[in-house]
């Protein structure tokens, strides 16, 4: 005769199949209640496509012919593509007297401005180097550039990225040049021990949907949401999340 034993019951396992599946089952809910919330207190309204990236750098791209007069136009479509070898892009319309001379020399020049440049910036972004000297317009200086044959730094900024094209597109509207970054010249007296640049120091300018913007106040730094807590200030030196925002997400000043 065969018996037909039932297995003892293993209650916790029981317990914990249980409990997976209403979690399961309340999970979504869970889930679409916290959106509904969110949508609730964040309501949005749907625009054409556009890009409103923001708040994005403007730079003084510099650029020129071996011996011919040196041009700037200001850029705010630039972006770093690449760290090995480093390499940015930027994005000129064709019709820019610039456009050409990028194109047929296949180099320019990055150059950061600072507050004190903020008027160049914008005028070097009005005017073109067609029928105008930038250089003497915008009372900027034209340095050497350390490996590029045409195109100068600008000697007011504190920080030059001198390019040399690797790639062109043309996506669209604009044509992307795609450059490595071949030398870089920063200014001396933001040079700080360890190899560190003082780049905040400068008033580093951006520019966000039409304004123009130097570099705000600091509310972190590279790893900060996930820093090993100082032994004695609340943690006990674990490694672990700091704090999160408040409600809302807004970091308050
Ligand atoms: C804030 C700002 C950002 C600009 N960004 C770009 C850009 O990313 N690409 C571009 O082709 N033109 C851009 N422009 C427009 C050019 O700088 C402008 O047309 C300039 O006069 C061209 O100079 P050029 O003809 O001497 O090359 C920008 C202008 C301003 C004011």
């Amino acid at each position: 005769m065969i018996e037909h034993n039932p297995p003892p019951a293993n209650r916790p396992f029981a317990l914990s199949v249980a409990a997976l599946a209403l979690a399961s089952r309340t999970r979504p809910v869970l889930w679409y209640a916290q959106r509904k919330a969110g949508f609730m207190n964040h309501p949005k309204t749907v625009w054409k496509p556009g890009t409103l990236l923001a708040p994005v750098p403007v730079v003084l791209v510099s650029c020129g012919r071996p011996g011919a007069r040196p041009n700037l136009i200001t850029v705010a479509w630039v972006g770093t593509v690449c760290s090995e070898p480093p390499m940015v892009s930027i994005s000129i319309r064709p019709e820019r007297h610039s456009h050409d001379i990028i194109r047929d020399t296949g180099e320019f020049v990055v150059n950061l401005p600072g507050a004190d440049q903020a008027w160049a910036v914008d005028w070097c972004g009005v005017v073109s180097g067609r029928d105008t000297d930038k250089f003497a317009g915008a009372k900027l200086t034209p340095a050497p550039a350390h490996r590029l044959q045409g195109a100068p730094i600008v000697a007011e900024c504190p920080l030059a990225l001198e390019c040399r094209v690797r790639q062109t597109l043309a996506p669209g509207s604009h044509t992307v040049f795609v450059a490595e970054v071949v030398s870089v010249q920063v200014e001396s007296a933001l040079e700080r021990p360890g190899g560190r640049f003082a780049l905040e120091q400068s008033g580093l300018l951006s520019y966000a949907h039409g304004h123009y913007y130097v570099l705000g106040r600091q509310v972190g730094h590279f790893g900060f949401s996930v820093r090993k807590k100082p032994a004695g200030k609340g943690g006990a030196g674990q490694a672990g999340r700091s704090a999160p925002p408040p409600a809302g997400g807004r970091i308050r000043g």
